[in-house]
């Protein structure tokens, strides 16, 4: 950033305004208002913030997204900039509600309509390399390419190693690690004839540590897999413009771990006791971490795993 920008600028509102100017084109949450003090229900005024992080013409896809982080995911890029999205997930329905969902919540206090979004949603299970194959052909016939991929589909479950039902492993490497290579694979096929691009892998701060109490062996070496992975592909696509870098959050609320949570109350006293930030995620605390790797701010990064655990990590 040059001293010159910095003179040019006139500053309105918020810290993050210090930067360069970018029209910001919807906005993002009624809960994200409140959190910057702005009056609630009051539209949005145009954030400014360093253009890079901007998301605006660029084409994603992010799978899981019907709900859970992948749906933040996207949430996070409309409010971006982004216009033209592809919401992956198991059921088509599913999808596609979310789709529709998205696009309603990214209207609220903008000024953008209905009209100004193009995101579809696209049935696939991640775990079929033809199913994913299926889902990018969809997603580039329609848009033309694709620039930014998250691959955030995955599962828990929580035996002993000795109770764990072989084919249930299976089912979890399945998703979380040959799901995550075949999206990279699909989506850095497509990448490399426009360019190139920016895929993430959702690992986990289980990439790192071991969860305690609950036993989780397969899943913490799926995401150690995960992560490994982004790197190794960052080295092989490199040279093509294709980035790779690893999100890994710490304990978040969602689905996939409210379930856990369902047969043990305390259990979530025990997480968040072991976090140094002493509270669970929200799923938007990932919000700023996924458009940084996803935009171009993250242009000089690859093979990178970002952690975002409440510190849970670094005791
Ligand atoms: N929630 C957490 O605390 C946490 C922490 C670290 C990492 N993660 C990782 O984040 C990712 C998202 O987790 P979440 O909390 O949003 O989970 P979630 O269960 O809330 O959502 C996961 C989504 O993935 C979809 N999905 C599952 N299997 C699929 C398949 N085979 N093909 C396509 N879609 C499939 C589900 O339908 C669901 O919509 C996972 O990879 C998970 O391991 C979550």
């Amino acid at each position: 950033m040059s001293s010159m920008l910095f003179a040019r600028l006139t500053v309105v509102g918020r810290p993050a305004s210090r930067f360069g100017a970018v029209k910001a084109t919807s906005s993002y949450s009624t809960s994200a208002i409140s959190r910057n003090g702005a009056a609630s229900g009051s539209p949005i005024k145009q954030a400014r913030t360093l253009p890079d992080f901007s998301m605006e013409g660029k084409v994603c896809l992010v799978t899981g997204a019907a709900r859970g982080l992948g749906y933040e995911f996207c949430r996070a890029f409309l409010a971006s900039g982004c216009t033209k999205l592809a919401v992956v997930d198991l059921k088509q329905s599913e999808a596609e509600d979310a789709a529709k969902e998205l696009v309603a919540t990214s209207c609220l206090n903008s000024d953008m309509g209905p009209s100004d979004f193009d995101v579809i949603g696209l049935e696939c299970d991640v775990s079929s390399e033809r199913s994913v194959i299926k889902a990018f052909g969809e997603t580039v016939s329609k848009f033309g390419r694709v620039d930014s991929v998250v691959a955030s589909a995955g599962i828990v479950e929580n035996y002993s190693a000795f109770d764990y039902p072989f084919d249930r492993i299976k089912r979890l490497y399945d998703i979380n690690v040959h799901g995550a290579f075949f999206t990279a694979r699909e989506a850095a096929r497509n990448m490399i004839p426009h360019g190139g691009g920016s895929i993430t892998l959702v690992a986990s701060m289980s990439a790192n540590i071991v969860n305690i109490p609950q036993p989780q062996t397969p899943y913490n070496a799926s995401k150690a897999a995960v992560k490994h992975m982004a790197a190794s592909l960052a080295v092989e696509w490199a040279k093509k413009g294709v980035r790779v870098n690893a999100l890994s959050p710490g304990y978040m609320l969602t689905k996939l771990t409210k379930t856990v949570l369902s047969h043990d109350q305390e259990l979530k006293k025990t997480w968040e006791s072991l976090t140094p930030m002493g509270r669970m995620g929200e799923p938007e605390d990932l919000a700023g971490a996924i458009v940084f790797l996803a935009s171009d701010a993250s242009r000089f990064m690859t093979g990178t795993e970002i952690r975002v655990d409440g510190g849970y990590c670094i005791i």
